[in-house]
């Protein structure tokens, strides 16, 4: 029997199908949890494998995985349902696990057992204006990181890939060859500091974060080949941050912050700074105008997870002027991230 184009003037308008497809969006994103969970990308790097193949490989229900696969085929993630022999697309390799800037860790990050969760309970802070994550979780994100080290490594690594992709952007943006030396203030596993002293071979460097999180960090300096010119430093920027430095380097740092805490970090940062020191934050910029963008959604991402916000560039400027600095200029980058410039006022 022929089947039958049943289209009629009853379609839902454009409007209810943007909706629907808004209203549906987390399915898609739980689904790619899945497909980056069980490490799929990984195991198609080589080439197709049949679902059931897939299935023996990942301990999971060969029926249920090809529905999961199937539906990302249609968003372009993985392909080739209809031989029921899944293949690597450009989308579906981000997951890999073992490439430059990776998305797998983040997929895991977001769309697990913390963020998710923490969106889930959006209105609290709506209702509240308290934090979602640590009304559900009673702690905050970085208490809950010490506690679950699994967890906490899986953060570093989603914050490991996403530095990887815009690394370049950030040496392209600002020039550090005139720089002595460099501090990236809770700078993580080391991503972005490893790629600026690589990229400046008489650069020295200090990388600090939290204790467990530096605890962490000897392998990326390693592989960037600038563990002899990077010292590591553990400690709370709230009470202090290393001394001496000539630029002080913060990304995602202030954005997890209300303003009354970005300036005691800031403030901490000023007394540490040479004279003639500089400041950057690697940040979004939000834009004034009503254009979509994703630091508008990444300023919620702060809400329900940190009690941050995103900021715009005047925003920046008052937080900056209100910690000692002034902001000196803001550089577009190639990211969806910005430079911000600043220098003691
Ligand atoms: C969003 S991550 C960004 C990490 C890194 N700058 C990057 O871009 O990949 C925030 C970092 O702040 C660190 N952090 C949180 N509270 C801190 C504190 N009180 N003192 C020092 N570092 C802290 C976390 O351990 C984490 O590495």
């Amino acid at each position: 029997m022929g089947s039958k184009d049943l289209t009629t003037q009853s379609e839902p308008a454009a409007p209810q199908f943007a909706m629907l497809q808004m209203i549906t969006g987390f399915w898609v994103s739980r689904a790619i949890y899945v497909a980056a969970k069980l490490g799929l990308a990984d195991l198609v790097k080589d080439g197709p494998k049949t679902v059931d193949e897939l299935a023996r490989l990942t301990g999971t229900h060969a029926p249920s995985l090809y529905r999961v696969l199937r539906a990302l085929v249609g968003m372009g993630v993985f392909a080739g349902a209809e031989q029921r022999r899944f293949a690597q697309t450009p989308l579906s390799e981000t997951l890999r696990s073992d490439t430059p800037g990776s998305l797998r860790s983040m997929a895991m990050v977001e769309l697990g057992q913390e963020h998710f969760p923490a969106w889930g309970n959006l209105m609290h802070s709506v209702k509240t204006g308290e934090i979602a994550f640590d009304n559900l979780f009673e702690q905050n994100a970085w208490e809950y990181y010490a506690r679950n080290p699994e967890d906490a490594r899986n953060f570093n690594d989603a914050m490991k890939g996403l530095t990887e992709m815009i690394n370049a952007a950030v040496l392209e943006a600002h020039d550090f060859s005139g720089v002595d030396k460099m501090v990236d203030v809770a700078g993580g596993t080391g991503g972005l500091i490893g790629a600026i002293l690589g990229a400046h071979p008489r650069l020295r460097g200090v990388l600090f974060d939290l204790p467990q999180v530096i605890a962490e960090a000897g392998p990326l300096l390693e592989a960037a080949g600038v563990r002899d010119r990077c010292e590591t430093a553990a400690g709370d920027f709230f009470e202090s941050v290393p001394e001496g430095g000539d630029v002080y380097v913060m990304k995602w740092i202030i954005h997890d912050w209300d303003d009354e805490k970005a300036t005691a970090i800031l403030k901490n940062i000023h007394r540490a700074m040479k004279e003639k020191g500089e400041l950057l934050l690697i940040e979004m910029v939000v834009p004034e105008g009503d254009q979509p963008d994703l630091s508008k959604f990444t300023d919620l991402n702060m809400m329900v997870m940190t009690g941050g916000r995103e900021r715009t560039e005047a925003e920046f400027n008052s937080l900056l002027a209100a910690s000692g600095f002034e902001l000196t200029r803001v550089i577009r980058t190639a990211s969806p991230f910005c430079v911000i410039e600043a220098v003691r006022a």
